[in-house]
């Protein structure tokens, strides 16, 4: 099956046989009442699937995790309150006091809060590496004490490409499990685990929702993993999913495909008319061909860019202010993969976590912009943004 049908009809009927309801119903219920004891007993060992408490497991939100494992082509997911909690239970499974992390540079601002955090507080080593040269540099930082690679393609916010597929060559030669941030992506073009990837984050809150209505994280992953975490990190930890969230989420995936691919046709056309403008100093964007890593996106990402650019205003961060001040269709909000074009200031806002040192280390200027395009016609969002541009 291709993606388009594989979104809207899942790995299985959603089909209520109970009561013929075509969509799955949102299962909004703390508990679940066992026949009799020896029943309670047989779920509680693990001979018999069924539901004990929703923060173990519910079938809408069970449902979801089944169908974001199939699109992702994984074995089995777990999904979270939020992409944040998705990564700190991959975080908490895999790192201890006095292992390392190797990852990309420039990640989501609360994925490099959380690392410093874990680095501070429990004694975590980091190693940072560009996005770019990853998988390049990669093998020269692996030691006995990396338990976990960790990459973010594209990356936020400055849609640096790493290249999955020779990451994971380099991660299962030396056995370390190779996690990918799939986020801006989405599995509508970028499926990390046919790359050789081992495990697929996702803030769900950006694409998968696509309505800018709920927040929301996914982990896919090896079944064998992943169920004892269910049991384990995600039930202790305790960031669940909400039934009533794992329904927009279900509701989102039915269009996934056409958003994303309408999303990314504006983004391009957008980004094509950033590129010529005279007061536009770069374009970042994985679908332009002067992109460093354009070659490998097409290839990795079948041509599937994101709807998400950054940009390099002249004039540096007060040209910025000025800019997303003045133009009228995108919000100034942060977040992403939304129906409604949002923009903001990544330095000041989403990635305030990284220091100044640690901005410039990796190549978030304080005159970058990151804009996410959404669904209105691009023909008058070029119209909004040349207009703003001409008052500068
Ligand atoms: C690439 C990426 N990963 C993870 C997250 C965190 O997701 P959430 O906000 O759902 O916790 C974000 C949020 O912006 C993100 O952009």
């Amino acid at each position: 099956m291709k993606f388009d049908t594989k979104a809207v009809q899942g790995h299985r009927r959603e089909f209520d046989p109970l009561t013929g309801a075509h969509r799955i119903p949102i299962y909004q219920t703390t508990t679940y009442v066992f026949k009799d004891t020896k029943h309670a007993e047989r779920i509680f060992n693990g001979e018999e699937h069924g539901f004990i408490y929703s923060r173990r497991s519910n079938p809408t939100v069970e449902y979801l995790e089944e169908k974001v494992a199939f699109l992702e082509k994984g074995e089995t997911g777990l999904a979270t309150a939020s992409g944040m909690a998705a990564i700190n239970t991959l975080f908490t499974r895999f790192l201890k006091t006095g292992d390392r992390i190797v990852a990309s540079s420039t990640l989501y601002g609360g994925t490099y809060g959380l690392l410093q955090m874990m680095n501070e507080r429990y004694g975590i080593k980091l190693t940072f590496i560009p996005a770019n040269e990853f998988h390049v540099k990669l093998e020269d930082a692996l030691d006995d004490d990396v338990k976990l690679v960790y990459i973010e393609t594209p990356a936020n916010p400055t849609l640096d490409i790493v290249d999955i597929e020779s990451t994971a060559k380099i991660t299962k030669k030396y056995g370390i499990p190779l996690a990918v941030d799939n986020t801006f992506a989405t599995p509508v073009g970028q499926r990390p685990i046919e790359l050789g990837a081992d495990y697929v984050i996702h803030s769900m809150t950006k694409y998968l929702s696509g309505h800018g209505d709920t927040i929301a994280g996914m982990l896919v992953g090896p079944a064998d993993v992943l169920k004892p975490m269910k049991n384990l990190e995600l039930r202790f930890l305790g960031g669940v999913l909400s039934p009533f969230n794992a329904y927009l989420i279900l509701r989102g995936i039915k269009t996934l495909g056409i958003r994303v691919r309408k999303h990314t046709e504006n983004a391009m056309k957008v980004a094509e008319f950033l590129h010529d403008h005279p007061k536009i100093e770069r374009v970042m964007y994985p679908g332009l061909p002067d992109h460093p890593l354009h070659e490998v996106a097409r290839k990795q990402m079948n041509g599937v860019y994101s709807g998400v650019l950054s940009f390099i205003i002249k004039g540096g961060r007060e040209a910025g202010r000025k800019l997303m001040e003045t133009v009228q269709i995108p919000a100034l909000a942060v977040s992403l993969g939304d129906t409604d074009s949002l923009i903001e200031h990544p330095a000041s806002m989403t990635h305030a976590t990284y220091s100044e040192e640690d901005l410039k280390k990796v190549g978030i200027h304080e005159g970058l912009i990151r804009l996410s395009v959404g669904l209105e016609d691009p023909d008058d969002l070029i119209e909004d943004l040349d207009r703003a541009l001409s008052q500068i």
